[in-house]
């Protein structure tokens, strides 16, 4: 079985969030059920920086509008495929916005020709001796990939022949690429595609809801927010397709990449544990507290590693600095986002200092140390589809404390009074994100620090929790093998 999963960010090339994180398991995950993943990508400059000089494999000479190529390479060991369209990804700025934040005003034809190609790499587009190298299942990740699904139910690779199912896999609602009805007639796709059962959408052309209503299964990251989405709360909008498409949409929890994130091996740790030496996180709290500089003591170190954004809760955090700092807490927060949060936080930090210590930017080593040594997470989202930042924090026994949404309310067990009981709580869940129930759950959080043998078995049953890819690989597995010919 070979599978083409199109995504526009997968690790260790490109990332802005959890979607990399995935993107760049799935071939590892799927390889042990006898699935072979090759990933495509846009040709991104950091990508094409670090695929070096790759072969190409085709070339088109025009994807809507634009010369393009194929180049192939290999990553981590697996099959590698990177669309080299310079007119589209080579520039500075990020994936998606400029150097000002703002949305690529060409993001229609960038994403369009994304999935264009996609279309035409699984329908066999590249020829290796003189044989087409067709896919099984083509997997579209999110609405940068999902237009692949329209193109191959619409105007597959050579007709008929070239139509290889898909799945499509949201892993956030939020973004849905909407875009003016006029990009239509640039996108070549047929005029049959113009309507509620393909691309169109409330007048304009939805490229999320493409993949909603043209792929032959749907996946989100987590089964409570494949339920959740189908109120419009969550669904923003899509909830009625979500609905009409019935059993074909279903929820597959995310893994962990357990080589990259293993306490026990990470070479970012001042001291590398396992459940049996959690005595050894001193020496990772210690260093945390001074890179953070706050004040060494033995009161529970809170961390936060976020983008700072209202999904996130990041809003609400502010106003629980001074209930967090009142119980004889501290917090260490890494985070990248809004501007204005990042002010609020400033404002709450210089209230307490040696208390709140803030890091704004992106760094992938220092949010390691900071699993390793913090004694809990905070995550207060409002939605989260998966989520991975509490899978990490359970793998480095950091206690995660999270409002119970999406997959923090499949991936947590709650400490209540029966999950104590019965020795299998890994952390602490809330309901609703504002100011009571967040002060209330941190309260929690501290009595059941204030035990500390409580809070050491916890911890050993966090980091006994298994959220590895063996069970969601063979659930994609078997969602392949379901959809393909
Ligand atoms: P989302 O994709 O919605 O942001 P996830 O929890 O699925 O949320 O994934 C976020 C990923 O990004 C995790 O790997 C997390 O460790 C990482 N991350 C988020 N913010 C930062 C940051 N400022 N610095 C380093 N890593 C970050
Ligand atoms: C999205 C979601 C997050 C999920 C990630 C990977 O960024 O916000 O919850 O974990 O995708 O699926």
């Amino acid at each position: 079985m070979k599978v083409l999963s199109v995504a526009s960010e997968a690790v260790p090339l490109i990332k802005t969030g959890g979607l990399a994180d995935v993107a760049g398991a799935l071939p590892g995950a799927l390889a042990p059920n006898g699935v072979e993943v090759t990933t495509l990508l846009p040709g991104y400059p950091s990508v094409l920086k670090t695929i070096g000089r790759a072969k190409a494999v085709h070339a088109w000479e025009s994807l809507l509008g634009v010369p393009a190529r194929l180049l192939s390479a290999k990553i981590d060991g697996y099959p590698l495929l990177v669309l080299d369209a310079p007119a589209l990804f080579t520039r500075d700025g990020a994936p998606y916005t400029d150097g000002a934040g703002r949305d690529w005003g060409d993001n229609w034809r960038r994403f369009s020709a994304f999935g264009r190609a996609a279309a035409d790499i699984a329908g066999g587009v590249v020829v290796s001796r003189g044989k087409p190298q067709r896919f099984d299942v083509l997997h579209a990740h999110d609405w940068q990939a999902a237009m692949a699904c329209a193109y191959l139910r619409f105007a597959p690779l050579g007709g008929e022949e070239g139509r290889v199912p898909s799945v499509v896999t949201v892993h956030n609602m939020a973004f849905q690429g909407w875009f003016g009805a006029e990009i239509f007639p640039s996108i070549g796709l047929p005029t049959a595609a113009w309507t509620m059962d393909g691309v169109e959408y409330h007048g304009g052309l939805g490229m999320l809801k493409a993949g909603l209503a043209c792929a032959d299964a749907v996946t989100t990251v987590s089964p409570t927010y494949a339920r959740e989405i189908r109120s419009s709360n969550f669904g923003m909008g899509l909830e009625g397709l979500v609905i009409a498409r019935g059993h074909a949409v279903s929820g597959i929890l995310n893994g962990i990449d357990t080589e990259l994130w293993n306490p026990a091996a990470d070479p970012a740790l001042s001291a590398r544990y396992t459940a049996r030496t959690l005595d050894k996180r001193k020496t990772n709290k210690r260093a945390l507290e001074i890179e953070f500089g706050l004040d060494e003591d033995d009161g529970p170190l809170f961390i936060a590693v976020s983008r700072l954004t209202w999904q996130k809760g990041m809003d609400v955090l502010p106003e629980v600095l001074d209930h967090l700092v009142g119980i004889g807490g501290r917090l260490a927060l890494l985070g990248a986002g809004d501007r204005a949060i990042e002010r609020q936080l400033r404002e709450g930090a210089a209230r307490h200092p040696g208390r709140i210590g803030l890091r704004f930017g992106y760094d992938e080593d220092l949010s390691h140390r900071m699993q390793g040594g913090g004694d809990a997470i905070l995550i207060p989202s409002r939605f989260e589809p998966c989520g991975l930042t509490q899978l990490y924090g359970l793998a480095y026994g950091c206690i995660p404390v999270v409002a119970r949404t999406g997959g923090l309310a499949d991936t947590v067990i709650d400490a209540n009074p029966a999950a104590l009981a019965a020795g299998v709580a890994t952390g602490v869940q809330f309901d609703g994100v504002h100011y009571d129930a967040m002060a209330a759950a941190l309260t929690r959080t501290l009595e059941l620090w204030q035990e500390p043998e409580t809070w050491a078995a916890i911890q050993r049953n966090a980091m006994k929790a298994d959220f590895s890819w063996k069970a969601s690989g063979a659930a994609y597995a078997r969602l392949y093998h379901k959809i393909a010919r």
